[in-house]
């Protein structure tokens, strides 16, 4: 492990960089967020990022981040559970949504890291605790987050307990290019998920029905270009995304054993550098492609951001959950998950 200080924040605080990893896989983990900074796949930078801390900072896009306590949207910020009303942030102002835990989500918090290696590969283990009333959020969480590198494996370990019943709903918003990420857009890659089913979305971006994709651009079972057509093609749930923006429910007829777990085999995201298969024992994956990812700020090494320059593999319970009585955590259960990033060798 390889451990530097990476910037400040404006209040001084300092955000320490940790490398871990091998050959074929090398990551650069934050304590700030959790962000991933850096992910090497044969030694080639898979993932946008940048430089410095300002550019997490200034941009919205969750680069490479934890996220958290709630990952992706809920309606209007609003929820009922056991009885009482919550308001959350409506931080997505333009749809009026709550998004991503809201005004300061586990993307912006300091992280405790402990680093640990064994016999299996390298690990780094963090931890924050998230009180109890935070972005107006019920219970105090203790969350542990592990990434490791074990050979061709870079995944991510989920764990939380609450003492009272919370919504919690955890991902990593990593952007990843399998050309690399100063490979341009995405459009030469391909993608293929075990999804039977999506969520079919409102112009709100929250899910009104489980609908087969049967027939639709969202059928990814077998492999498919993400080309450019097939993101501005006239699939009335693609015309609401304004490209690729969904979440599928993953089938669990494949699975590895990873851990001590048996992880569903969700997608396989294929680049000129090889592929890479997601597994996980989440319910759900968003496929987001970047749609909103063009901006001022330059990703590291003042590489231009672009549309469609990546591809967000989110692994997550379906988008809205606790207004359908899901994705809730109970006081004192243990919320457990596992994302698998496995790298052809
Ligand atoms: C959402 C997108 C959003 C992006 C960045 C994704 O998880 O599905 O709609 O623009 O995060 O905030």
């Amino acid at each position: 492990m390889n451990k530097y200080l990476f910037d400040k924040l404006p209040c001084g605080c300092e955000v320490t960089a940790y490398e871990i990893g091998n050959d074929t896989v090398r990551a650069t983990i934050l304590n700030y967020g959790g962000i991933i900074q850096k992910l090497l796949y044969r030694g080639t930078d898979i993932i946008g990022g940048y430089d410095k801390i300002e550019g997490y900072r200034v941009s919205d896009g969750y680069q490479g981040a934890l996220i958290g306590r709630y990952a992706n949207r809920i309606r209007g910020g609003r929820f009922t559970l056991n009885g009482v009303d919550y308001q959350l942030a409506q931080n997505e102002s333009a749809r009026g949504n709550h998004l991503h835990g809201g005004d300061i989500g586990y993307d912006a918090k300091l992280w405790d890291v402990e680093y640990k290696q064994d016999c299996d590969g390298e690990h780094l283990i963090l931890t924050l605790t998230d009180p109890d009333g935070t972005e107006n959020y019920p219970g105090t969480v203790n969350v542990r987050v592990t990434y490791s590198v074990c050979g061709e494996n870079f995944s991510i370990h989920y764990e939380a307990v609450s003492d009272k019943d919370t919504p919690f709903n955890m991902t990593n918003h990593a952007y990843l290019n399998m050309n690399g990420i100063a490979g341009g857009q995405i459009y030469d890659q391909t993608l293929q998920v075990n999804a039977d089913f999506m969520s079919k979305v409102d112009e709100h971006l929250i899910p009104v029905d489980k609908v087969p994709v049967d027939g639709t651009a969202f059928d990814f079972r077998t492999p498919k270009l993400l080309s450019r057509e097939l993101m501005t093609c006239d699939d009335p749930q693609m015309v609401i995304g304004g490209g690729l923006d969904h979440n599928l429910y993953i089938t669990t007829d494949e699975a590895t054993l990873y851990q001590g777990k048996k992880l569903s085999k969700a997608a396989v995201f294929a680049g000129k550098l090889g592929a890479l298969t997601l597994y996980t024992d989440k319910p759900c994956v968003q496929f987001y492609a970047a749609n909103f990812m063009e901006g001022e700020y330059p990703f590291k090494g003042g590489l231009k951001r672009e549309k469609n320059g990546a591809l967000c593999l989110e692994t997550q319970f379906a988008p809205d959950g606790p207004n359908r009585g899901e994705a809730i955590l109970k006081a004192g259960d243990k919320y457990d998950y596992t994302a698998l990033f496995r790298f052809d060798v």
